[in-house]
């Protein structure tokens, strides 16, 4: 038993963790459910460090130094919960088992406390960052117990990416909190790839520029407030030209966006505790919308019902849709941190939404420059109830406003869905407004339901006796 750490599922995500761990001097035991993998990795990347390969699950667990740590980096779902039973069912008191895919929170919470009955630790830990993050530094957000952490923090910080010498890691909340900043990371993530899906189908539409030219465009704003790695991702994507058809890559890819769950995990987590992240929930349905064949083809004949577009000032324009893209992307960071934390509320977790902001700097696919200020914003005030309101971001967002508005406009004016940018605007117009039209519907709620409703100039709640002659209003 000399192993510090073990890893089993040699699937690419787990043989990088793996290999990281490995090349950062720490004694690595792994296991795969067949073990020609094992022995692939060992006989392909032995050379980087020191693997102890088993061969069952039995050796693995007995190849590890006490108190154990296995990560687990299998499918999420059945396949999770059946290798969580078999460590389980062969470790002792203190062991910490590590689920680093993309489990649903909620499963990470049943499992943290059936094992910590047990007295098992059960660490459900967010990795972003893809293959390549994995391999050479993601951005880490393990949840679980301060305990466990002790033990396995250190290993983790050593192998996550790194800013200014600090890690991209660090204990995130108690039991399934790691997985839900990982959940809400992948629904900004979601946002983020639509709005600059938006702001590429403007330009192509309404200045008739060739994929190439956008990215021309794209790599300048990637220069300034925008720099982030999805921008740099795009500018790739739309750069490529297909080999087959010498087309524009972009051109030949079916336009149906797949998802594999987090997105709408983010928006029904959301929904379920009323918190608005419109601009994750949009990014989410339009996903949908574009994998909707059927719809789409029933909708062909509404087709060509919009106005032509006729830009004036092509350089006002570009500037016009990159600052509604800014104040959109924006809009659904604000949001996203104030689902983390309605969630931290609601499970009594303790969530530093600076340490979030910063550990997601580097590693992680939604890595930005901007994140710098986002993490300085929550360093100045932990509790910030909006993004959106701290000064630096707020004067962004001013700024932003009048091309923002024009850009939606627009779009509404002449056909093109920009559904992020539309429903971000109408969420700051919304938590902006003096009064909202929610006081007609409590009067309508309590109409038809006697659902009650509070009034501006006294305490308690009232409802009106409106099936009665003369509809009085009692205290209720
Ligand atoms: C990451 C990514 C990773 C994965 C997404 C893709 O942080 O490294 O988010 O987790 O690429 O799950 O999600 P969709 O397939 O739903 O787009």
């Amino acid at each position: 038993s000399s192993a510090d750490i073990g890893v089993t599922g040699m699937g690419v995500m787990g043989k990088n963790l793996a290999r990281n761990l490995a090349r950062h001097g720490h004694k690595v035991a792994i296991h795969n459910r067949t073990a020609s993998r094992t022995e692939a990795v060992v006989a392909e990347h032995g050379e980087e460090g020191t693997f102890i390969p088993a061969g069952s699950m039995d050796d693995f667990v007995a190849s590890l130094s006490s108190p154990r740590v296995a990560i687990i980096m299998v499918q999420a779902g059945a396949a999770t919960d059946a290798v969580i039973e078999e460590l389980a069912s062969r470790m002792d008191e203190g062991d910490i088992i590590v689920d680093c895919g993309n489990a649903l929170f909620s499963d990470t919470r049943r499992r943290e406390a059936a094992l910590r009955e047990r007295g098992l630790h059960f660490v459900g830990c967010g990795v972003s960052g893809g293959e390549e993050g994995a391999l050479l530094g993601p951005s880490i957000m393990p949840g679980g117990s301060v305990e466990s952490y002790k033990r396995l923090g250190p290993m983790l910080e050593s192998i996550s990416a790194h800013v200014d010498g600090e890690p991209c890691c660090t204990h995130v909340g108690a039991d399934g909190a790691g997985h839900f900043v990982k959940m809400v990371h992948n629904g900004i993530e979601y946002a983020d790839m639509q709005v600059i899906g938006e702001a590429y189908d403007l330009l192509r539409r309404a200045l008739g520029l060739t994929p190439a030219e956008i990215a021309d465009i794209f790599a300048e704003w990637n220069e300034g407030d925008l720099d982030s790695y999805l921008m740099e991702v795009s500018v790739e994507v739309l750069r490529r030209v297909d080999a087959r058809s010498g087309k524009p890559l972009v051109d030949v890819i079916v336009d149906a966006a797949g998802q594999k769950g987090t997105g709408a995990w983010t928006t029904q987590t959301a929904l379920t505790l009323g918190v608005p992240v419109t601009g994750i929930g949009e990014a989410t349905f339009a996903r949908g919308l574009s994998s909707s064949p059927v719809q789409r083809e029933g909708a062909r004949e509404f087709a060509a019902e919009a106005a032509d577009w006729d830009v004036q000032d092509r350089d006002a324009f570009i500037e016009d849709v990159r600052q509604a893209l800014y104040a959109s992307k924006l809009v659904a960071y604000s949001q996203g941190f104030n689902l983390i934390q309605a969630a931290a509320a609601e499970y009594g977790w303790d969530i530093s939404l600076g340490d979030m902001a910063r550990i997601w700097r580097a590693g992680c696919i939604i890595r930005a420059r901007f994140l710098g200020e986002v993490t300085r914003a929550y360093e100045a005030n932990a509790d910030l109830p909006l993004l959106i309101g701290d000064s630096y971001f707020h004067h962004k967002v001013v700024a932003a406003l009048p091309s923002w508005r024009r850009v939606v406009s627009l779009s509404a004016l002449h056909g093109v869905p920009a559904p992020v940018f539309s429903s971000s605007l109408s969420y700051y117009d919304g938590v902006r407004s003096d009064r909202l039209p929610a006081a007609l519907i409590q009067g309508q709620r309590d109409y038809f339901g006697a659902h009650t409703y509070k009034r501006v100039d006294s305490e308690g709640s009232f409802h009106v006796l409106w099936a009665t002659e003369d509809r009085k209003e009692v205290e209720a």
